[in-house]
């Protein structure tokens, strides 16, 4: 039987667990072991969203690291407003160095654009991108996706960090909207 849960108005149905989101981690983590062998990168964790995915691959990265965080905002409610703010930025010098973003879901890439002009402005060295979760027919970038967790399609999802109107980050497995 399946539960169901029921946030604010909308009711989520159960769609990726625990499990296979741990093994989707996994597998980005061993690549960024490999990948930044010997070197010292800055995560940038995207909050409010990623703060749970970041702190999973900073448990399993092995060489020295730090992490910063920026907080943008576009959503409203279950949709994308296509307006990216920056509410928390940087304030750290990112001159010369490596940084990997740390994402929640990439949908249409809105947010990207706005962090890669960010970026560019600090003079960073080079950035790579993981996401824990990837909307690709949503995608309107070009900007490559280095380390990608699990493609989902078009669907409104809840839960490892990711909420409906601040709610369901808590969940330890994913729910998408009930159709
Ligand atoms: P983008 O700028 O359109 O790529 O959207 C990225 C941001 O929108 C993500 O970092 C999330 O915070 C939010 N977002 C996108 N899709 C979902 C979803 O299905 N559930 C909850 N938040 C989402
Ligand atoms: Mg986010």
């Amino acid at each position: 039987m399946k539960v169901l849960i029921k946030l604010h108005d909308l009711v989520f149905e159960p769609y990726i667990s625990g499990e296979e989101i741990n093994k989707a981690i996994e597998t980005i983590a061993e690549k960024l072991n490999e990948d930044f062998k010997g070197e010292r990168p800055i995560f940038l964790s995207v909050l409010n969203g990623s703060f749970m995915f970041s702190s999973e691959v900073m448990k399993r990265f092995k060489e020295e690291c730090e992490i910063h965080f920026v907080k943008l905002g576009s959503y409203e409610g279950t949709d994308s407003t296509g307006n990216v703010r920056t509410l928390i930025g940087l304030n750290k010098s990112l001159a010369g160095k490596k940084v990997v973003i740390l994402e929640d879901i990439v949908d249409t890439g809105g947010t990207l654009k706005e962090l890669d002009r960010i970026l560019k402005e600090k003079n960073v060295a080079e950035y790579k991108i993981a996401t824990l979760f990837y909307k690709p027919s949503m995608y309107r970038e070009k900007f490559t996706l280095n380390y990608t967790g699990i493609e989902i399609p078009n669907e409104f999802i809840v839960g490892y960090g990711l909420d409906y109107d601040g709610l369901g980050r808590n969940l330890t497995s994913v729910y998408k909207r009930k159709s």
